[in-house]
């Protein structure tokens, strides 16, 4: 038995092609290529392809990619059924976690756990995961889900599903920018519970569920909701001293920075911060990005810790017109694909992920009847 290390700091848990994190010197890397040229030269679809195939796609390969995503978009109508039994006042993490669990029931390969079957099923996942999401949106609304259209990229096309407006082409570039920037990330918490999962040889729906339950903790996926609820709460740039000051005094963390592996700047703030800034001086909303700029200042000051993935996501999504708690589905709609590229890698050389633990209770106690208790 090894050592017991709290929270599995730092313990390697599998090898992986997929994603390389360089924690110390701020580096990102999918299958070879840096984070920075695949935001600013690549497209989610692209990006997509590279993480489950290994490779980049030829175009006609990209366009058989986009097509397929297309083409598996809409939703069964009795997914659609139990989404309208939904209570509007669902948690929509909690929607799409039961809506991807029941997606599993209108899936005729869902117990299907080849690797043939499960490929075609994270391109279905990936391409439903933004249908769910935008629907509940409107759902809980009051309004009708809009059908998804198939001859608009994934970014563009959930824009289009909760607006009901085709974007605007530099918005629509945002979002795609933003599920380059999310699409896989190593061992993170919720990867692993899609592969601890998966080395049961459970199905795939199984595996994406489990990874959409962990995802949803503020100290995971959750933290993006929580960040722009802290940077709503604050609102103005001349009140972020006195908040962020009272909040390190407190003790209480603040949501949006820190991270286990990254001791340095996470690679990916980095991009979401020009982001930000670009997108707040566009939509006329600079303070929120002033906001963010006084927060980063006072935390890594005082901290030294720094801003990580969910930080300027937050300020990114709100100026994009995403609802606040549509934050953590927003990152899952990108994270689907390092989901499944995990399972797909866990399945083809598998073997049951079972670790051990420490047992520090008593032992050797007297079992005393019930009547000659205390
Ligand atoms: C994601 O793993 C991944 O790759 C995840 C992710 C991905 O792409 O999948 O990158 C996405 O989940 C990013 C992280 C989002 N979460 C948050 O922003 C929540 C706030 N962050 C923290 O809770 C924390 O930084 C974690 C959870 C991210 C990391 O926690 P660790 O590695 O267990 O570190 P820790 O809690 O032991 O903290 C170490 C020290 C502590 O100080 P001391 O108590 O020892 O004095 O740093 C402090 C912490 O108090 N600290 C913070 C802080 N994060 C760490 N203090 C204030 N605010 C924070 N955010």
């Amino acid at each position: 038995m090894s050592t017991f290390i709290k929270g599995l700091e730092g313990v390697v848990v599998a090898q992986s092609q997929l994603s390389y994190i360089d924690g110390q010197a701020g580096q990102l890397i999918y299958r070879g290529y840096h984070i920075h040229d695949l935001a600013t030269h690549s497209s989610f679809e692209e990006v997509a392809y590279l993480l489950w195939n290994g490779r980049l796609p030829t175009r006609a390969e990209l366009d058989d990619l986009k097509h397929q995503l297309a083409l598996n978009r809409q939703l069964p109508n009795g997914l659609l059924a139990i989404l309208r039994s939904f209570p509007t006042t669902a948690a929509p993490m909690a929607a799409l976690r039961t809506a991807v669990s029941a997606a599993a029931m209108f899936d005729p390969e869902a117990e299907d756990v080849s690797l043939e079957a499960s490929r075609r099923k994270a391109i279905r996942l990936t391409a439903q995961i933004p249908t769910i999401v935008a629907a509940y949106e409107r759902l809980r609304r009051g309004e009708e889900p809009i059908l998804p259209r198939e001859d608009l990229d994934q970014a563009a096309n959930y824009l289009y599903m909760q607006t009901g407006q085709v974007p605007d082409p530099e918005n629509a570039r945002a979002l795609d920018r933003y599920f380059i920037l999310l699409a896989d990330h190593g061992m993170n918490a919720s990867t692993f519970a899609a592969r601890v999962t998966t080395g049961t040889l459970a199905d795939m729906h199984s595996a994406i569920t489990s990874a959409i339950a962990t995802l949803k903790g503020p100290l995971h996926g959750g933290a993006n909701q929580k960040a722009m609820e802290m940077l709503l709460e604050i609102g103005q740039p001349d009140k972020v001293d006195d908040y962020i000051k009272r909040a390190l005094a407190e003790k209480r963390r603040i949501m949006g920075f820190g991270h286990r592996v990254y001791k340095t700047e996470d690679p990916r703030a980095t991009v979401l911060r020009r982001m930000s800034k670009e997108l707040c001086e566009k939509m006329g909303a600079t303070k929120w990005y002033e906001i963010s700029r006084r927060i980063e200042e006072l935390v890594t000051t005082e901290k030294k810790i720094y801003p990580n993935v969910d930080f300027y996501s937050a300020s990114v999504l709100y100026v994009l017109g995403i609802p606040v708690d549509l934050f953590t589905p927003m990152f899952a709609c990108s994270r689907i694909v390092g989901w499944t590229a995990h399972v797909l890698e866990q399945l083809a050389d598998n073997r049951l992920i079972r670790p051990r633990a420490e047992y520090v209770g008593p032992k050797d106690l007297t079992y005393v009847p019930i009547d000659e208790r205390g």
